[in-house]
């Protein structure tokens, strides 16, 4: 495993091997660190249908907002390095935020999602934070020029925001969704569930199992998402719910929903702890 902290090195390596394997697929893991089970799965992947599987390590100062948990958020290099080379990952790229950013904010290019993509749902609550993931990833995609991308579809409203830029500017590239990984007691995995004590993991519970009543709701044939989301919420009662939206894959509110393009979100707090989890159907 090669591990690559300058910007240089990472793109002579990786023009090289381009020249030198035209053919090979180049898959890429973009990731904060802290690595779980969640990014171990999105690296599994890469490495089942590409030749050379890259993960970036790197704690993007552009997607938190001042009163965020930037200062705060766990790094782990030495234990993410590990699992990468258990994982048998081939590139770790792991920059300092000045190789990444070396001008002040105000002579950066910047990105917009789309506003209405971008301003709902997390962006309420975290204003430039989806402009802040599309410049990095902008950076990121530019710099490695990978085939394929991986994306956890935890963060369900990042994922169809990447896919949404890639679409509309035509990036020759491919962004493969990847399934929530979840607890065995069903909670969705995230680097911010360490925040939580015992009795907050047991509580943070409720929120993957108003999913699942969502579900048998929706199975049992119910299609009015107010009904769905009355069911859902009874069993949230006690939590700080931020809300519990159900959408398109525009993320727009959708009335009634309808197979293969609904989203149901939902964010709740626990011990201040924002955990978002989600269900596709
Ligand atoms: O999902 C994340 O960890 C981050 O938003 C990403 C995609 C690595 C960009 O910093």
């Amino acid at each position: 495993m090669k591990v690559f902290k300058g910007l240089k090195e990472l793109q002579i390596f990786i023009q090289t091997y381009k020249r030198q394997n035209p053919k090979e697929i180049i898959g890429l893991v973009p990731t904060m660190g802290a690595l779980h089970k969640g990014h171990l799965s999105l690296i599994e992947s890469s490495k089942k249908t590409c030749d050379l599987t890259i993960v970036s390590i790197f704690v993007n100062p552009t997607q938190f907002g001042a009163n965020e948990d930037f200062g705060k958020y766990p790094r782990k290099t030495e234990a993410d390095l590990e699992i990468c080379q258990r994982a048998e990952v081939d590139i770790v790229f792991m920059p300092e935020v000045a190789e990444m950013y070396p001008l002040k904010p105000s002579l950066q290019t910047t990105f917009n999602a789309p506003s209405s993509m971008a301003n709902v749902l997390e962006g309420e609550a975290r204003s430039g934070h989806f402009n802040g993931v599309l410049q990095v990833l902008n950076k990121l995609f530019h710099l490695i020029q990978p085939h394929k991308a991986f994306f956890g579809k935890k963060d369900a409203q990042q994922l169809l925001i990447v896919q949404k830029m890639v679409e509309d500017l035509f990036f020759p590239l491919e962004i493969i969704p990847c399934e929530i990984v979840r607890s065995e007691e069903g909670l969705a995995l995230s680097s911010r569930n360490e925040y939580l004590s015992i009795e907050g993991k047991k509580e943070a519970l409720k929120i993957s199992q108003s999913l699942k009543v969502a579900m048998q709701v929706i199975m049992q044939g119910e299609r009015e998402s107010l009904k769905i989301k009355a069911e859902a919420l009874k069993v949230l009662e006690g939590l700080e719910v931020e809300y519990f939206a159900i959408v398109d894959r525009n993320l727009e509110p959708i009335l009634t929903i309808q197979k293969d393009s609904t989203l149901i979100l939902v964010v709740a707090k626990i011990e201040g702890v924002r955990l978002l989890d989600n269900v596709w159907f």
